[in-house]
């Protein structure tokens, strides 16, 4: 898969680095101990989705068929990468094509890594710089595929050609749009797909492998780690398959306590900041992005919708419908393993397509959304509290002070921290981050085809992770050292962080960064972001802050 070649490369490069934690005899046994001895979950303090409610909606689907319905075999090692999931070149693209439609699905694209050199560091790897050592690790990641959320495009899609059917003469397709004769919609809501539970599950393994010598950490501590996430059903499967890419199955049942947040409205959780932040909500504050892509799709896809309205009669193609179709190729792809969506439609509407995720995602949670880094700002308050060992005393954010004063449910002092949230969030959290260089070309072009630095499918696709390593390295002063990840590129931070200069392996002093994040929760008014009224447009770099009038 693609993932694991990208990965291939550095290890290759850094093939020479000895294992600095190799101090037994050469060609001895060696082995470490996981768990620790006489360790158990704590399953009264950490009860089941069961017992913890709010699951938010559970809508089934058709089982999916893809054995019989796509148009081709899901073969390992297609050239798309994603197995088992197969996808059909654009319309006008020759069928040994190499275009890649998985890359343009914005928030629907499954993930895949990320070059260091789209942000700037073309030199920089994931592994861990010459003779440095990790010594703690903060995941943040996104729950893999899921159906659309309840309300999408797709479903009202569905239920207009369903009308059609009843109006007199109903609706004839044919050509390229012949399969609507005979289609219908099979997708269920909010759920992980299987494919979405593969993502989380491999999310986990790459972790054992890569970070799995910090459980020592737990070993010697003889405590068990905390993975949270929120209540919502695919949130805790999320967590769950993760813990069992981890641990194995059923060995994740006993090696790890899984907390899970309540995510509902008017509820403290960081991990669903829009459930107290009003504003988020709001069209002239928290969602002017999903105004501008509307109003984008409403002038994009002008030839698409002639070519189509020329192959069905009785029902009329609008723009609203192409984004339909566009999210039906990538939500059928993602749960039932084929679309016949996809084919549909062109290099050029791909692009566009993603074009409107960038614009929405820019506007909605990043640099251009004045509500980001308050919604943000709970994790934001939460990584600093876990760099520096010292709990959260005072915050006017969305962080639940009964959970973070508690040993229990927020740990400190661990070397592995993995918090499971939505894409949204993770964006929210990157921007209260004050990770500029994701949106270093300024703000994204509401009126064009993208290109900006900032690419959805990037940064908010299906399992989108944050690593946050902390590492010693001894021929760095200080030796303390930290840098971000995001989907295996690193992000550089000198412009990010006062006192940080350029480093090509985006390393910056770790007391450096933590005191410039300081600096951020301080300056971001939670209060006025969230509820203060003001209006804010599309087109400004608002670093994820409210305009003040
Ligand atoms: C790594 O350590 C080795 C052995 O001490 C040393 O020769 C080498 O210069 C170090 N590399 C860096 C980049 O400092
Ligand atoms: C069904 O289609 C008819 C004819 O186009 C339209 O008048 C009506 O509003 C539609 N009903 C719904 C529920 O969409
Ligand atoms: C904080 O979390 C506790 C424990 O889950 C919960 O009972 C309480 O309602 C939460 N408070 C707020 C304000 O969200
Ligand atoms: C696309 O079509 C709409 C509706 O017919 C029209 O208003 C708009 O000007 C067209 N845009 C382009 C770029 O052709
Ligand atoms: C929830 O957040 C609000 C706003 O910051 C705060 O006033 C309140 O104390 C918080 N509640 C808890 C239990 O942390
Ligand atoms: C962190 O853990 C280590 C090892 O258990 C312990 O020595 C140290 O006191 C702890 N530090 C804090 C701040 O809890
Ligand atoms: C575990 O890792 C944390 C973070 O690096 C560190 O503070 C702590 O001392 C370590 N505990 C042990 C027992 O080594
Ligand atoms: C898009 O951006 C790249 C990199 O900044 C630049 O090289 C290219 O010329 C730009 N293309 C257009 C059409 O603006
Ligand atoms: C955030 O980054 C911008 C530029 O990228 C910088 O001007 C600003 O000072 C940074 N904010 C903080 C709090 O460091
Ligand atoms: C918000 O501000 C606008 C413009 O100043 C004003 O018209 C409106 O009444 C205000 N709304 C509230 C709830 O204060």
């Amino acid at each position: 898969m693609r993932a694991a070649l990208f990965a291939l490369l550095p290890v290759l490069a850094h093939a020479a680095v000895v294992d600095k934690r190799a101090s037994a005899d050469v060609g001895s046994t060696t082995a470490d101990v996981f768990p620790p001895a006489s360790t158990t979950v704590n399953s009264q303090a950490f009860p089941a989705e069961s017992v913890v409610g709010y699951p938010g909606l559970t809508v089934t689907g058709v089982e999916p068929a893809a054995i019989q319905t796509a148009t081709a075999y899901a073969y390992n090692n297609g050239k798309s990468g994603n197995y088992p999931l197969v996808a059909d070149v654009p319309e006008d693209a020759s069928p040994d094509s190499n275009y890649d439609i998985f890359k343009y699905w914005g928030n629907l694209s499954p993930w895949y890594s990320v070059k260091s050199s789209d942000y700037g560091l073309p030199d920089a790897s994931p592994v861990v710089p010459e003779n440095g050592t990790i010594t703690q690790v903060h995941l943040l990641y996104r729950h893999g595929a899921r159906y659309p959320t309840d309300g999408a495009p797709p479903s009202a899609f569905a239920a207009r050609l369903a009308n059609a059917t009843k109006q007199d003469g109903g609706f004839t397709a044919w050509g390229e749009l012949d399969f609507l004769n005979s289609w219908t919609y099979k997708l269920g809501a909010e759920l992980l797909t299987p494919f979405g539970r593969l993502q989380n599950f491999e999310l986990g393994v790459a972790f054992r492998q890569q970070y799995g010598h910090l459980l020592n950490n737990f070993t010697e501590a003889g405590v068990l780690p905390v993975f949270r996430t929120e209540s919502q059903d695919r949130m805790v499967k999320t967590a769950e398959n993760f813990a069992a890419g981890v641990f194995g199955v059923p060995e994740y049942q006993d090696q790890v306590n899984i907390e899970i947040v309540v995510e509902t409205n008017g509820l403290n959780n960081t991990g669903a900041p829009y459930e107290t932040c009003p504003n988020s909500n709001i069209a002239s504050r928290g969602s002017i992005g999903s105004t501008a892509a509307t109003a984008f799709a409403k002038n994009a896809f002008n030839g698409t919708i002639s070519r189509l309205q020329g192959q069905i009669n009785g029902y009329t193609v609008t723009p609203t419908d192409i984004i339909a179709m566009l999210q039906l190729c990538s939500y059928e792809t993602d749960a039932l393993g084929y679309s016949a969506f996809c084919k549909l439609f062109t290099k050029e509407d791909f692009e566009n397509y993603e074009t409107y995720y960038d614009i929405s995602f820019y506007y909605n949670n990043g640099a251009g959304s004045p509500v980001a880094a308050a919604q943000g700002k709970g994790y934001l308050e939460e990584f600093v509290a876990r760099f520096t060992n010292t709990r959260i005393t005072t915050s006017d954010s969305d962080v639940n002070s009964t959970l973070d004063a508690d040993p229990t449910y927020f740990p400190l002092n661990q070397s592995i921290y993995a918090d499971a949230t939505h894409e949204v969030v993770l964006l929210d959290t990157f921007t209260a981050f004050n990770l500029t260089a994701l949106f270093s070309s300024g703000p994204v072009a509401t009126d064009k085809k993208s290109n900006s630095s900032f690419v959805a499918s990037k940064v908010v696709p299906f399992g989108t992770h944050m690593h946050v390593q902390v590492i010693e390295v001894p021929h760095m002063t200080p030796t303390k050292q930290i840098r971000f990840l995001i989907n295996d590129a690193v992000i550089p931070i000198d412009q990010s962080y006062e006192g940080c200069s350029w480093n090509k392996d985006g390393l910056c002093a770790f007391d450096t960064v933590v005191a410039a994040l300081q600096k951020r929760i301080a300056e971001i008014d939670y209060d006025y972001d969230c509820f203060g009224n003001y209006t804010a447009y599309p087109g400004i770099d608002y670093n994820g802050r409210a305009p003040r009038s």
